[in-house]
């Protein structure tokens, strides 16, 4: 088969295949796969990082590697990508600090979509540090809002001017609120579903984001979706407010909530 056409079959392949299988089949597979343009899509999302699983031992063996580690991984597979990936997808840990990959914006410097994993603290400051080297970024979404979210809507505002995707749960508060209306007002696609969130924030959000195409705020904790939001957010196409909890009591004091609220 031809080199492009092997390539563009490559390209569809998650990382699972063109890590451990792709390479070992031949002679000319092998050599396509070393085309960055097999490697825009890093989805490290879906694979098995547990040392006893099957993707991190035959990963150890197949490239000789005495200890497995999830950030070695990421940084092997960057390489290969050779600056053209445009969408990575974390895994849903780091075993290494966010420190340690701050190479990644000139590793990647077309990323469009980024999806962060959980972070410890001291890491999640660092994200308006991390965000801003993405010029092309264009969505972003997070496990959990990071407290530091004023100074990253900062960083997107002056940085990230592309940036028209934002996703992530957790305590919404009016200042945030605000700050998205005010420094990324372009944005088209919100999703704060699972979120604590007060309806005047969404009114909020709603009067100042006003390109939204797509508003997700499933099951949010103290959001009333009443009459007058759903007129401000009548002219949005998609807006999904399912499973809604209005009323405080669930969280007196939203600092106590065990999930990832603050
Ligand atoms: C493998 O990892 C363990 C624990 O982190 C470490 O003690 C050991 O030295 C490592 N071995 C190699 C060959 O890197
Ligand atoms: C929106 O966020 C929720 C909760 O974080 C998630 O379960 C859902 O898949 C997201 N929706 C989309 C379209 O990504």
């Amino acid at each position: 088969m031809k080199m492009d056409c092997l390539v563009s079959i490559f390209q569809r392949l998650g990382l699972v295949d063109m890590v451990l299988g792709v390479p070992f089949v031949c002679k000319s597979w092998h050599q396509a796969s070393l085309d960055p343009q097999c490697w825009k899509v890093l989805n490290f999302r879906t694979l098995d990082f547990m040392p006893s699983s099957h993707f991190a031992k035959r990963f150890s063996s197949l490239y000789s590697l005495k200890n497995f580690s999830v950030s070695t991984f990421m940084k092997l597979v960057i390489r290969r990508s050779s600056g053209f990936a445009v969408e990575l997808f974390f895994p849903p840990w780091l075993d290494a600090p966010l420190a340690e990959l701050t190479g990644l914006p000139n590793e990647c410097p077309r990323l469009k979509i980024i999806v962060l994993p959980c972070l410890f603290s001291q890491d999640e400051m660092k994200i308006p540090e991390f965000i801003r080297g993405f010029k092309d970024l264009e969505c972003l979404e997070m496990e959990c809002k990071p407290r530091c979210f004023l100074e990253l809507v900062k960083e997107i505002n002056l940085k990230c001017k592309k940036l028209v995707g934002l996703s992530m749960a957790g305590y919404v508060k009016h200042e945030d609120a605000l700050a998205m209306a005010n420094l990324i007002p372009g944005l088209r696609y919100l999703n704060l579903s699972k979120s604590y969130m007060e309806k005047e924030s969404l009114l909020v959000i709603l009067d100042g984001c006003r390109d939204l195409e797509r508003l997700e705020v499933k099951g949010c904790f103290a959001l009333e979706v009443d009459d007058k939001v759903l007129r401000r957010a009548s002219g949005i196409k998609t807006f999904l407010y399912e499973g809604c909890r209005p009323g405080k009591e669930y969280f007196d004091d939203p600092l106590d909530d065990p999930f990832c609220i603050w």
